[in-house]
Formats: structure tokens, sequence, C-alpha cells
């Protein structure tokens, strides 16, 4: 583990160090080091046309990245910065593509975790990080989530504790005359339209220029279905009936003491919820159990960042599909 200040010398150094932030941890660089960022791309075996964010420690440097920053911008700012919300706003003419994904635009966040805002002020630089995961994983919440994935191929780790949202900023766009949410997370959608007194606009299905917004991401190993409420009898059921061992989040379990379901209870809260959601998936990851069976959260605002990560997590496949592959293993 490293002090902040070993991680401003790694960082200085052009090099490629784990830093805690209010949502999930993230794989940082000098983001105007374009051989360190390339390594973030290596390290996380991320495509290059996959944009980073670039974290910054106060609202001036956004100039250092943006042009043609739209109004709305500043008060939204003041209102959600520190804190879990990444600006998409167009990029400047310095600004390299590398970290763009070749796009015009780029992405920029302030964290509110008191750590990465302190090496944030010290280095003055941005920093580009991308979450702290091999691309495709579950995104890392602990020091330890880190470690497991990438050991030594890294400069080190801040410890931070475990994050407090859990879940990765909500991003909002700004670089066209149509807001919208390209990334549900804890700030809803409804919050940000609640703030600016008019509506965003609703995301038609587009080719996906956000990672996030790929199917299969944040995938864990076991193979994960989202049941309904109404239908988690059943659907337990039908998996027993199949001998098949079950990891099982729900709120309560309908058969507590069957030895084949291994019950976890799930948060009722949604920022709870989102807090304990990866560390959770990749608990279940250890477990013998074949498959895992999570109770879908209600369909309110204030859950739309979890229902995004846990249906991009889910499988979707039928059950014979899924029979086919569990007779495979
Ligand atoms: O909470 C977070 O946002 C975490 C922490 C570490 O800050 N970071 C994070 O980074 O989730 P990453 O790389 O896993 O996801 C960043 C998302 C990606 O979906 C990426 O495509 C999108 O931001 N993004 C970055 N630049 C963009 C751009 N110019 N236009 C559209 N999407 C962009
Ligand atoms: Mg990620």
């Amino acid at each position: 583990m490293l002090t902040i200040k070993e991680s401003i010398q790694r960082i200085q150094q052009g090099g490629v160090v784990a830093i805690p932030t209010e949502t999930v941890y993230g794989l940082a660089a000098d983001a105007s080091k374009p051989l360190a960022v390339k390594r973030i791309f290596t390290i996380k075996g991320r495509p290059a046309d996959h944009p980073l964010i670039v974290h910054i420690g106060t609202v001036a440097q956004v100039y250092d990245w943006a042009d043609e920053i739209p109004d709305l911008f500043w008060p939204l700012a003041e209102k959600f910065w520190p804190g879990p919300l990444t600006f998409i706003l167009k990029k400047n003419t310095q600004v390299n593509t590398l970290i763009t994904g070749g796009q015009d635009t780029i992405a920029l966040r302030i964290p509110s975790h008191k750590k990465v805002l302190q090496l944030l002020i010290a280095l003055k630089c941005g920093l580009a990080a991308p979450s702290a995961n091999r691309f495709g994983h579950v995104s890392p919440t602990t020091p330890q989530h880190v470690m497991d994935e990438f050991g030594d191929d890294i400069d080190g780790v801040i410890d931070g504790g475990a994050c407090e949202v859990g879940i990765e900023s909500t991003i909002l766009d700004l670089s066209t005359k149509q807001l919208r949410i390209l990334r549900p997370g804890q700030i809803s959608q409804q919050q940000i339209e609640d703030f600016l007194g008019l509506p965003l606009s609703t995301m038609k299905q587009q080719s996906p220029r956000a990672p996030g917004m790929l199917k299969a991401h944040y995938a864990p190993a076991t193979p994960l279905i989202l049941v309904q409420k109404s239908a988690l009898d059943s659907q337990l059921k039908e998996y027993l009936a199949d001998n098949l061992t079950i990891n099982l989040w729900s709120v309560s379990c309908p058969e507590p003491q069957h030895k084949a379901i291994l019950w976890q209870p799930s948060p009722t809260n949604s920022d709870e919820f989102a807090k304990v959601l990866y560390h959770q998936l990749r608990q279940f990851d250890t477990t013998s159990a074949d498959i895992t069976l999570i109770q879908c959260p209600p369909e309110l605002p204030e859950w739309q960042g979890v229902i995004d990560r846990l249906t991009r997590a889910a499988v979707h496949f039928s059950l014979d599909d899924l029979r086919s592959k569990l007779s495979r293993k």
C-alpha cells in the first residue's frame, strides 16, 4: 500500500497507481503522459477506442481539457462536484485523443474521496483513471479487489477503505444540445432533471460509446440470473429440480434450510445495495454454487444504476442453454 507522498512520486515518474474514489477504485496515471496512459490500456486489456475519464481537483481545471462549455455546466458542477457525476464536454485541441478514444469529447469528474482529492490537489494534473479491473470484469470496491485483479502488474495501491457509493459515476453528456445520461449511477436522472427544471433526452439505442453500455459487462464468473420477486419461488423450484446449487441474493428466502440454497439477505435500500453489489458478486464467485439468482429490485428512479449493472452482469440465455453450459463444466 502506498502513502500519498509515494503515489505522487510514482505518478510523476509515469507510473500507474490504483486510487480510491467514492464510487469504485480507479487505475490512475498522469493524463498528460501518453506512455503512462497507454500502460493503463495494456494493463486493463482495454480496446484503444474506449475513452477514459480524466479526474481533476478543481473546477477551474475544466479549462485545461474542455471547450465550448455550456452555461448549464457551471451550476451542475457546483451542485454535484466533488461527487459521483462525470460530465462529457467538447474537448479542447490540446487533449490527446489517446484519452478520448479518438472522440472529440472529454469525460471529466472531481471525485469526493478525501485521499484522491488530496492527491489531485498536490499533483495539479489530471488523472486518467478507468475502473481498476480487467476489461469486462466486475469493478473493484476495496484495495483487496484491486490486488486480486492486478497484483504486481501495477505500481501500487492507495488504501482508501471500501468505496462509499459502490457503483461507477453517473455520466451526463453535455456535449450536444440533447442532454442525456450515458450511464446511470447514484445521482439519478430525476435528481438532475429536478435540479435543472427540464427533462433530459431519453437515450436511444446506438453504437456503444461507453464500454459500460456493452451487454455482458461487469460479468461475474458464475452465471447470474435476475428474477422478479413474483417469479422467485417458481424459478428456485425449477433450478433445485435440476440439482443445481444456488447463490441466492434476495430480501427473504423461501426455503432458508435448504442445503442447495446459499442465501444472503439483500439490502432494501438502493444506496446500501449499490455499496455492497460488486463485493457480493465477487463473493458469490467463491462459493460452490452453479448459478447465482438475484431478486430484481423495484423499477424506481433511485434503483436505475443498480438495475443497469445487474442487467449487464446477468446472462441472457434460456434455461436450456444454461443446462448445456453447466453440463459441459
Ligand atoms: O466512477 C467512475 O466513473 C469510475 C471512477 C474510477 O472514477 N471510473 C470509471 O471509468 O468507471 P471506466 O473507464 O470504467 O468508465 C468510464 C466510462 C466509460 O464507459 C467510457 O466509455 C465513458 O466513461 N467515457 C469516457 N470518455 C467518454 C466520452 N468522451 N464520451 C462518452 N463516454 C465516455
Ligand atoms: Mg469500468
